[in-house]
């Protein structure tokens, strides 16, 4: 009874500010804190200023999987699990994958955790992701997209997944503001159109991947319209358009001829 009343003050100042599953977010707060209260108000503070809830607990779930999140590294969002699901469904038990941009490693994590017998790699371009990742267990290595893969595996991958910073330089201002306050813009910054570096995942994967293998991109809006050029010049055809319940395209699957 003490723990419901203490709660019940926390839940109404989160729900007033506009928190939408604010029973949920004091669950984990509760859970994470230990039922520390400075450390909970605390929290609650930094919450309530809008800092993302896994940067206070340490902790988000990825597809069933619990993930540490480091302060600073970008949040994996629940419309990833879709693009997740469909790396996991292409890798073969025993197969090889790649997770460009991995950021904490969620996508890395999942798929290792769904294909026990396969061997995810990951890539970051910022050392605080590598260091969140892998401390999630993900093998990754620090640079450039596809660049600090070994070269003896070029060519070797059966699926490249990528969610790269895909949103257009001028459309940054209209994200949310806490987005726009707190997660860090190399995570967010896809350049003219978005395409700089979804482009540039194309071209990697073409290196990457053995004949056959499957590349899965996360993207929105039409660009996958505008992506389609660069996916036949760089010897794809595009398999799949991913999209969500709303019916809102989410990804691409392609697939190396
Ligand atoms: C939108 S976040 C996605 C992270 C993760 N895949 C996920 O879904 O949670 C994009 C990530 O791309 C990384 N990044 C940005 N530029 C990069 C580059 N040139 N090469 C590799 N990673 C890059 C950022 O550090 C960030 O972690």
């Amino acid at each position: 009874v003490t723990a419901r009343l203490k709660l019940k003050p926390l839940r109404s100042a989160l729900t007033q500010a506009g928190f939408l599953d604010a029973r949920k977010e004091v669950r984990e707060m509760m859970k994470a804190a230990h039922g520390d209260r400075d450390v909970l108000q605390c929290w609650m503070t930094r919450r309530l200023d809008g800092e993302p809830l896994p940067w206070l607990t340490g902790l988000t779930t990825f597809l069933g999987n619990t993930v540490r999140v480091d302060r600073g590294v970008y949040v994996p969002r629940f419309q990833t699990e879709l693009v997740a699901r469909r790396a996991i469904d292409r890798l073969p038990d025993g197969g090889l994958a790649c997770d460009l941009a991995t950021g904490s490693g969620a996508l890395a994590v999942a798929l290792g955790n769904a294909r026990r017998a396969a061997r995810v790699i990951a890539t970051d371009i910022d050392g605080d992701a590598c260091r969140c990742a892998r401390k999630n267990g993900v093998e990754v290595y620090q640079g450039h997209l596809g660049s600090p893969v070994s070269v003896e595996l070029h060519g070797c991958f059966d699926v490249v997944v990528a969610v790269v910073p895909y949103v257009p330089t001028d459309q940054l201002d209209f994200l949310p503001r806490d987005v726009r306050r707190y997660e860090p813009r190399v995570a967010l910054d896809g350049g003219s159109r978005g395409l700089v570096f979804l482009e540039q995942a194309v071209w990697w994967a073409a290196v990457l991947l053995r004949q056959r293998g499957t590349l899965i991109l996360e993207l929105g809006g039409d660009q996958d319209r505008e992506l389609l050029p660069i996916l036949a010049n760089a010897g794809f055809a595009l398999a799949d358009r991913l999209l969500d319940e709303d019916g809102d395209l989410r990804g691409i699957e392609a697939s190396r001829l």
